[in-house]
């Protein structure tokens, strides 16, 4: 059998608890492989994650390694191959007798957070470690960790495929088709409410969901703030944050970067740019990507963009140049 050393943090976090024993059964990362799972908590809750591990070794998996929790960001990334960024401090905590409202406030904490963790997976993880950003703010959380790892051979994600998942199930259910018709779904942007999910380019079995629609007032009226606001609204209802869907949505993420993709589609994940359509390099910006046979990951080109297209994509591109703002000593 193969072996992979995956770090993952915030493992006592709702997310992980949905994530874990999908990472250890052979469906991410193959029948094939044995993994080796580090957890990285916070001091106040490492210890719930002994519980985990006992859940975890009575899943009987066969692709289960080793197993180990730790409060050390060193150890937990040493040698890693895949490291997900999950944990991160959530809006409403108080710290030092301050209730954490603001996004700029938010976007301080984390950042603390995310240099920590970048200088120690640029100097500690392997040459081409993939890292997957889920704790938000996540995009700018990445461009911190990035920048802070100072590592050019690795490849720093920011997940949307949560995002695109929604998009995709909001088209099919209007359309009245299955999901596995609804491909080339873009997020263009932030992981926020100002992202851009492109039903223009997205296709309902092989053609224009907007054509395949044929209802723009919905397109443009309804299904964007539909897409947007959907994370909320599992909020609302569910009185907690997404989290069995935010986990299969990692799990998509890495298994969309790890294998070919199926010819003439795409997946969403946010990359740092390198200027594609215009967009400020450097930004970890979401975009269609490919994974090529010989395993890179490629921005897709030649997508046309309308006059509605371009006007969400500038809203999601000064949000993210804003969000590099308040970090900028962090970024510079
Ligand atoms: N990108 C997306 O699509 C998406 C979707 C859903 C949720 N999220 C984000 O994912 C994050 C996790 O969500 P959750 O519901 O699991 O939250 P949670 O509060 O249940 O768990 C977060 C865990 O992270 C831990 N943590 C905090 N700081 C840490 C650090 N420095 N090192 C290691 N662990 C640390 C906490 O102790 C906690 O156990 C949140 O930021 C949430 O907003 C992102």
């Amino acid at each position: 059998m193969k072996e992979i050393n995956v770090a993952l943090t915030g493992g006592a976090g709702q997310i992980a608890y949905s994530l874990l024993p999908r990472l250890i059964s052979g469906e991410t990362f193959g029948t094939d492989t044995k993994v080796n799972l580090r957890l990285i908590e916070i001091p106040q809750v490492v210890d719930k994650l002994k519980g985990t591990i006992m859940e975890l070794i009575d899943c009987g998996f066969k692709q289960t390694g080793s197993l180990l929790a730790t409060t050390d960001i060193k150890e937990g990334v040493q040698d890693a191959h895949w490291i997900l960024l999950v944990g991160s401090i959530p809006r409403g905590i108080v710290v030092d007798g301050k209730k954490i409202e603001e996004r700029s406030d938010l976007l301080r904490i984390n950042g603390g957070i995310f240099t920590g963790q970048g200088e120690a997976i640029g100097e500690l993880a392997q040459e081409d470690a993939k890292i997957l950003v889920v704790g938000n703010p996540a995009n700018t959380n990445a461009l911190i960790g990035r920048t802070k790892s100072n590592n050019p051979t690795q490849s720093w994600f920011a997940m949307t495929a949560l995002d695109a998942n929604r998009a995709k199930a909001q088209l099919a259910e209007k359309a009245g088709v299955d999901i596995a018709s609804v491909t080339n779904m873009t997020i263009w942007g932030n992981h926020s409410p100002t992202m851009y999910p492109d039903p223009y380019n997205a296709k309902i079995d092989g053609v224009s969901a907007v054509e395949a629609i044929n209802d723009l007032d919905w397109i443009e009226n309804e299904y964007l703030p539909l897409v947007q606001q959907r994370g909320k609204a599992v909020i609302d209802a569910r009185g907690a944050s997404s989290a069995a869907s935010a986990a299969n949505a990692a799990i998509d993420t890495v298994k969309a970067v790890d294998s070919q993709t199926t010819e003439g589609d795409w997946f969403s994940a946010a990359v740092p740019s390198d200027g594609s359509y215009g967009i400020p390099e450097g930004l970890i910006f979401g975009f269609p990507l490919r994974t090529s046979d010989q395993g890179s990951v490629e921005i897709v080109q030649g997508i046309e963009l309308n006059d509605f297209a371009k006007s969400k994509i500038k809203v999601t591109t000064e949000e993210l140049l804003s969000e590099k703002e308040a970090v900028k000593d962090l970024v510079d």
